[in-house]
């Protein structure tokens, strides 16, 4: 009598023991739980949240000075030098970007628009160039970059100028 309820004990034990087992394998299995309820559909609006003037002073001009300074005498030393301006290149493209997301409120919208683009084309070819480690090549891009900076301050009338023979 006395090892028979032993022995219930143990089956009731093996049990438990299966069960805990059982449940830790359904946690670890994540496909078996229930899917989770569908998220609302989530539309983002991108929005600008600094002034213009803060992308050119944080972002294009000093990645536009590095990249230049890169590319004067002989150029970068080394692979790591080469990728390091491509990177900063890259991120003048994408500032161009930014530029997309906050047009004069006034009229010059498309032309503002097209500035930017052609800004973020000029700045990703430069990588390009940059990529591929190629000195005379990034010097013409870079040219070609400091046209499109030039182009957008003209049409809206910002007195700045890029490029070497300037003081900024
Ligand atoms: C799509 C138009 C646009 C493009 C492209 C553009 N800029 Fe500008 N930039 C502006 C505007 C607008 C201002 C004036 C901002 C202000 O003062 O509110 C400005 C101002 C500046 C200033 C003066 C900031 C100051 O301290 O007043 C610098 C420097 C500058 N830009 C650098 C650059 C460089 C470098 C590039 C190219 C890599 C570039 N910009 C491309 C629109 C542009």
């Amino acid at each position: 009598m006395k090892r028979a309820r032993w022995l219930c004990g143990l089956v009731a034990l093996a049990g438990g023991l299966a069960a805990t087992s059982l449940s830790a394998q359904v946690r670890r299995a994540p496909e078996r739980l229930p899917a989770p309820a569908p998220e609302a559909k989530f539309t983002p609006r991108f929005e600008a949240l600094a002034e213009t003037k803060l992308l050119m002073e944080g972002l294009a001009q000093p990645n536009y000075r590095a990249v230049e300074k890169h590319l004067q005498g002989k150029g970068p030393p080394d692979v790591d030098t080469w990728m390091f301006a491509r990177g900063q290149a890259l991120l003048i493209a994408e500032t161009g970007n930014l530029l997309l997301l906050r047009p004069p409120r006034n009229e010059g919208r498309d032309i503002w628009m097209r500035r930017a683009t052609d800004m973020r084309q000029s700045a990703g070819a430069l990588a390009r160039q940059l990529g591929n480690r190629n000195l005379a090549g990034s010097r013409t891009a870079l040219l070609d970059l400091t046209d499109k900076c030039n182009a957008c301050h003209r049409t809206f009338r910002v007195p700045t100028r890029i490029g070497p023979n300037e003081e900024n």
